[in-house]
């Protein structure tokens, strides 16, 4: 199994414990969306992909878990470092890069590392475009408004 798909089904595994039908098909549609968002961005500024893609799946899965926003990308950076210790998949190097994502990931005024910057960027990207009719959140409208001239999308 490809190390995706093992990220995948643990990720998975855990958001079946979430009892609200609702918050769960959020939960799954959110972290997979940006997930595929990750590797279009990656893969568009030759990074690297996989690990983009894991970012994406992990990156909100404490607060999903936990039912809480609070501190939720420095708390949910350490969540995934237990994850990714338990899975034994990702190297050490590879492991800081995706929690170093994650831990950054909230904080979408600053720029951080090419893989930090793609999390974000996906995250932007699912929250902006996954219900195209609504306006984008003030405070992601600057790189959405980026994202749009790096993409070619129509910003209107
Ligand atoms: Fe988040
Ligand atoms: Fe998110």
């Amino acid at each position: 199994m490809s190390r995706i798909k093992e990220v995948q089904k643990y990720v998975f595994r855990i958001l079946k414990g979430i009892e609200d039908n609702s918050k769960r098909s959020k939960a799954v549609s959110h972290l997979s969306g940006v997930s595929l968002a990750a590797v279009m961005i990656a893969k568009k500024r030759g990074e690297d992909s996989e690990l983009a893609a894991i970012c994406g799946l992990l990156h909100d899965l404490y607060a999903y878990k936990n039912d809480s926003y609070e501190d939720h990308a420095h708390k949910g950076a350490e969540y995934a470092r237990k994850i990714l210790d338990e899975l034994a998949l990702t190297t050490k190097e590879e492991t800081d890069i995706i929690c170093s994502a994650i831990w950054h990931h909230d904080s979408k005024a600053q720029t951080d590392s090419p893989m930090d910057e793609i999390l974000k960027d996906a995250d932007v990207i699912h929250h902006s475009l996954a219900d195209p009719t609504k306006d984008v959140k003030d405070h992601e409208k600057e790189r959405y408004a980026r994202l749009c001239e790096e993409f070619s999308l129509s910003n209107s």
